[in-house]
């Protein structure tokens, strides 16, 4: 399994590996494909934390950072990650978290934030993004906001998070 920066000829397979991971996921708004192909086109887009896990030629992961602000700096978000049904549980979604925290910290950035399960991200190092003084601009239970220092240093950011206008459908 090799995971790599995504190329222009991924596109719709990563459309479709997206697709496919959330049609029976439990939290979606079954638009996260799309938001991929948003994002892909917006200033928020990082080609090199567009990545890809792929499996005899065939891609089978695909995990997406993108900037956003909290307060007046510029963190990573993670979203979305998929993985098609038939490969999870095989820890491809561990070896992308891994592989784009490795890429975000050579790029200089200080935290990954998501919003997502609170018993698999942390297996990963993400704690409450409150702990940072992270706030969101929506309702979102404390556990499920949550942060990764990607150079391991814990300075508060104290502020709002602002998605980009992408996320909106
Ligand atoms: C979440 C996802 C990316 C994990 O990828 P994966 O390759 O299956 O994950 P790994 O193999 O690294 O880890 C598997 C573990 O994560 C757990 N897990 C998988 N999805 C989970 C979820 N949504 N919530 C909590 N735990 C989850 C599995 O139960 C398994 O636990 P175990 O090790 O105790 O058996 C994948 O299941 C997926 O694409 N799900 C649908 C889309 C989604 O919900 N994405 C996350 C939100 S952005």
């Amino acid at each position: 399994m090799i995971i790599r920066q995504e190329k222009t000829g991924d596109i719709d397979a990563v459309h479709e590996v997206v697709r496919q991971a959330f049609e029976k996921a439990l939290h979606t708004n079954h638009d996260e494909h799309n938001l991929v192909n948003r994002l892909r086109e917006s200033e928020a887009f990082i080609p090199e934390l567009s990545l890809v896990a792929e499996e005899n030629g065939r891609i089978v992961g695909h995990i997406l950072f993108t900037k956003l602000n909290v307060g007046d700096t510029v963190q990573l978000g993670l979203a979305p990650l998929a993985v098609l049904p038939q490969w999870q549980g095989k820890g491809i979604g561990g070896k992308l978290i891994e592989a784009g925290h490795a890429k975000a910290k050579e790029l200089g950035f200080d935290y990954s934030i998501l919003v997502g399960h609170e018993s698999y991200y942390p297996r990963f190092g993400y704690f409450p993004a409150s702990c940072i003084g992270v706030t969101a601009p929506f309702d979102v239970p404390d556990e499920n906001l949550m942060a990764f220092s990607l150079q391991g240093k814990n300075t508060p950011l104290d502020g709002m998070l602002e998605y980009p206008a992408e996320f909106l459908l």
